[in-house]
């Protein structure tokens, strides 16, 4: 059972942290492949919490090595700032190996994507304003900057040049800013590059010939699958794919060498930024799961949107990842209402349908058909097996796993590492 992806089946936040912490002690290897600072994953371990945007959760096992592979997107200042945080915490942050191929966010992404986010008024995506996008744009524009290009003055300078000849034109002509000097974006890469050196390497070659040898690599993705950006909700999403393909692309490995795909499952449903979201609520409910659920953002501390279970969406996440199992995450959260509402098809101009309408304008107008499934008031959060769970809470559960296409092998009932079920293991 050598590599394992693990990544987000709905719009992100689904406590993906948490569960690749959890499975850290047992693994070799914890890869990022795609995205970049625009992610936030929560780990809490003992009574030390630690909020990771860049970094895989895997760095706060000792045993495991954590990548970034070159699917990533590498804001070259957040990686050192985010690195010196947890080295302040006494975490060894050593092992760490990036991919020379990673693309960088470089200022004028970050100036480029909070600039474009404004123009477009109320049109705007709600990005995280990390620089994502731009980024990205570059690659396939093939006038990005690569992590190896920090080490050759240069060749930097003028991939700088190439990249702002444009940039600088709709800078200063559409947005009416000043232009961006190529020299003083080197100069600040550059002062980044000794830094950096050390942890640079063929992360290709490594996470292959470990899993030749029987290593278990972990593949964590960043945000989720409705916010692919061929699989989601577009052009409400990331610029990446967080879907199981990516992990191959984003860090060089075959789809033949994965053995599993785990879809990380919230107990009901959140979105940050802009965008259709059918099951969301607007009333005490939707106050409450946020309230209850601590539904703030980790990156940008915005408001979370908040809204029931929709199995559409889970049915969906197992299709287009090939879903091997589901970690429901929390559980708890759930607790006190009398009865749940779980979605379980859309209506769209009076038809009913039970698959994610692959029209865009059909996905806005889709209005929930919900099915109501009776609640439990016992408190949860001590649960050590499926058995320990109140007879309610294990058919919501069931009810869950029925719909969403794939069977749930953990559960979530709290923040912390030991507040899981684990049903069926995941090694
Ligand atoms: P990620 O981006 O997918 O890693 O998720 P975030 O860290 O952004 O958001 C998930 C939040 O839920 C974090 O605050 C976690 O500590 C918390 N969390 C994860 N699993 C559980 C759970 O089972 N129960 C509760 N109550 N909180 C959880
Ligand atoms: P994790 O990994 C939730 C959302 C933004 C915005 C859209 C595009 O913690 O689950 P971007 O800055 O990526 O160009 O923004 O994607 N978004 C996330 N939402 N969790 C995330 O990451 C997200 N990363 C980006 O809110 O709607
Ligand atoms: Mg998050």
């Amino acid at each position: 059972m050598p590599a394992l992806v693990l990544l987000g089946a709905q719009w992100g936040d689904e406590g993906k942290g948490k569960a690749t912490d959890l499975l850290g002690g047992s693994v070799d290897y914890v890869v990022r492949y795609q995205g970049g600072n625009n992610a936030g994953h929560t780990v809490v371990v003992g009574d030390q919490k630690y909020a990771l945007h860049l970094l895989p959760s895997g760095i706060l096992s000792p045993g495991c090595t954590p990548v970034i592979g070159n699917g990533v997107v590498v804001d070259p200042s957040v990686l050192l700032s985010e690195l010196s945080g947890l080295q302040e915490r006494g975490v060894d942050t050593s092992k760490l190996l990036v991919s020379g191929n990673a693309h960088l966010i470089t200022p004028y992404h970050a100036t480029l994507d909070k600039t474009t986010e404004r123009f477009l008024g109320k049109r705007r995506i709600g990005t995280t304003g990390r620089g994502i996008g731009p980024s990205y744009a570059d690659k396939i524009n093939r006038v990005g900057i690569r992590v190896q290009d920090l080490f050759d003055e240069s060749i930097l300078l003028q991939k700088i040049e190439a990249a702002l000849d444009f940039k600088n034109q709709v800078l200063a002509k559409l947005y009416n800013r000043r232009a961006i000097s190529p020299q003083q974006v080197a100069e600040e890469l550059l002062g980044y590059a000794e830094q950096i050196r050390g942890y640079v390497a063929d992360t290709t070659l490594i996470l292959n010939d470990a899993i030749d040898e029987g290593k278990v690599v972990l593949f964590e993705g960043g945000q989720g699958t409705l916010l692919d950006v061929d699989h989601g909700t577009y052009p409400f999403v990331t610029s990446s794919n967080p879907t199981a393909g990516g992990a191959c692309t984003g860090a060089g490995v075959g789809p033949t060498k994965i053995s599993r795909v785990i879809g990380i499952l919230k107990a009901y449903t959140t979105r940050v930024g802009a965008g259709p979201f059918p099951t969301e609520l607007f009333d005490d409910d939707g106050e409450a799961l946020r309230r209850i659920g601590g539904e703030f953002g980790v990156t940008t501390g915005r408001n979370r949107r908040c809204g029931w279970f929709d199995a559409v969406i889970a049915r969906y996440a197992t299709r287009v990842n090939g879903l091997t199992d589901f970690f429901l995450t929390k559980l708890d959260v759930l607790t006190g209402w009398e009865q749940i509402p779980v979605c379980v098809a859309y209506e769209i101009e009076g038809e009913r349908t039970t698959e994610l309408p692959y029209n865009q304008s059909d996905f806005h107008h889709a209005k929930p058909v919900y099915e109501y499934l009776p609640g439990w008031s016992e408190d949860i959060t001590k649960a050590k097996t499926f058995g320990d769970l109140p007879r309610n809470a294990q058919a919501y559960v069931k009810a869950l796993e029925e719909m969403s296409g794939a069977p749930i092998s953990a559960i979530g009932v709290g923040p912390g590492r030991d507040e899981t079920i684990e049903i069926n293991s995941f090694l």
